[in-house]
């Protein structure tokens, strides 16, 4: 009479049978950071195993990811020069155009997402166009180069446009710019619901995106609110949003779970930097079994669900899903 549970969990068949979340490699995004300059592959020592590469390093690197079964990569660019407006970003001669370029040219089948933001290109490292008396960014200055720059990644070849700078009105201003110049057949997956957050901390190392005064709470949102949080989502979805997104991931679990149950459209979550540098330094401590702890975190992820993970962990995920295949 105590057997309710366990008799379904005695036999390993009959768990596979009834196991109802399943990892795929089709469900990753693998982020690249795109240096400007030539045989570059410069490791970050807060990200083992991530690197800042130049776009003839970014073109091998694509290989390796295909053979590991991961088409989807979503990049990042860290230009030469900044300004106070993020000028590389509205060039098509830019590092972000030329490598969308260049990889869509040797690798046409590789699905390209764009992080769709200024703070990279920015010298004061925030992510648009500064008010200078708010000490903040400008809205709606932000809004109209967004435009542009998404302008800019869909003439270079970009796939799908992801915009996280968290400004008022940007998915639909970005769609507007898009269909204006004949793109209506390129999806934008907003970070719809952006935090705050101190486990950005190891990105800003790579993207060298730290801002140089202030934080980004004037733009990104306020972890403690849940209400704001799905009607961020919603506002985006009205906007016209094709996918959404919750970031960072491992923290709001309850997030991915109370916007799926708000939306029908898809949901991807961004496994953050910080969330990757702290499993990484705990397994290389020998404190948790590395590959157990990220599938099992990778696992939650989708169960709470995403249908998309945006992950670092990608390529070491791949690797087990396809021994295991075997
Ligand atoms: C740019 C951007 C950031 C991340 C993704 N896009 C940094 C930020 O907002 O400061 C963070 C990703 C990560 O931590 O892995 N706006
Ligand atoms: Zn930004």
């Amino acid at each position: 009479m105590f057997k309710r549970f366990r008799r379904v969990r005695i036999n390993p068949k009959l768990r596979d049978l009834l196991t109802q979340t399943k990892l795929s490699t089709d469900d990753f995004i693998y982020p690249l950071f795109i240096k400007e300059g030539e045989k570059i592959k410069n490791e970050i020592g807060s990200m083992p195993g991530v690197f800042q590469l130049s776009i003839d390093e970014a073109i091998k690197e694509c290989l390796e990811l295909k053979k590991l079964g991961l088409y989807s990569i979503i990049l990042f660019g860290i230009p030469k020069i900044k300004d106070s407006i993020g000028s590389d970003a509205l060039c098509e001669h830019g590092v972000i155009a030329k490598a969308i370029r260049a990889i869509k040219e040797a690798h046409p089948d590789m699905f390209i997402s764009t992080d769709l933001c200024f703070c990279e290109y920015t010298d004061h490292g925030h992510c648009g166009i500064l008010d200078i008396e708010k000490e903040s960014v400008d809205n709606d200055k932000t809004l109209k180069i967004l435009g542009e720059q998404a302008v800019i990644h869909a003439k270079a070849g970009a796939d799908m446009i992801a915009p996280s700078g968290m400004m008022d009105g940007m998915i639909v201003t970005i769609r507007e710019a898009l269909d204006k110049a004949n793109f209506s057949d390129i999806p934008i997956m907003s970070y719809s619901t952006k935090f705050a957050s101190s486990y950005y901390g190891p990105f800003r190392d790579v993207a060298e995106s730290t801002p140089s005064f202030g934080d980004r709470r004037s733009y990104q949102m306020n972890p403690a609110n849940r209400d704001e949080a799905i009607n961020e989502s919603i506002e985006d979805e009205k906007e016209g949003a094709d996918i959404l997104m919750v970031k960072p991931a491992l923290a709001y679990l309850d997030i991915v779970r109370d916007i799926k149950n708000h939306t029908l459209l898809p949901l991807a979550v961004y496994n953050v930097s910080g969330e990757y540098a702290m499993l990484k330094l705990a397994g290389k401590e020998g404190l948790v079994d590395y590959d157990k702890v990220m599938m099992e975190t990778l696992l939650a992820f989708k169960r709470a669900g995403a249908d998309i993970i945006i992950t670092y962990h990608a390529k070491e995920a791949a690797k087990i899903l396809n021994e295991s295949k075997i």
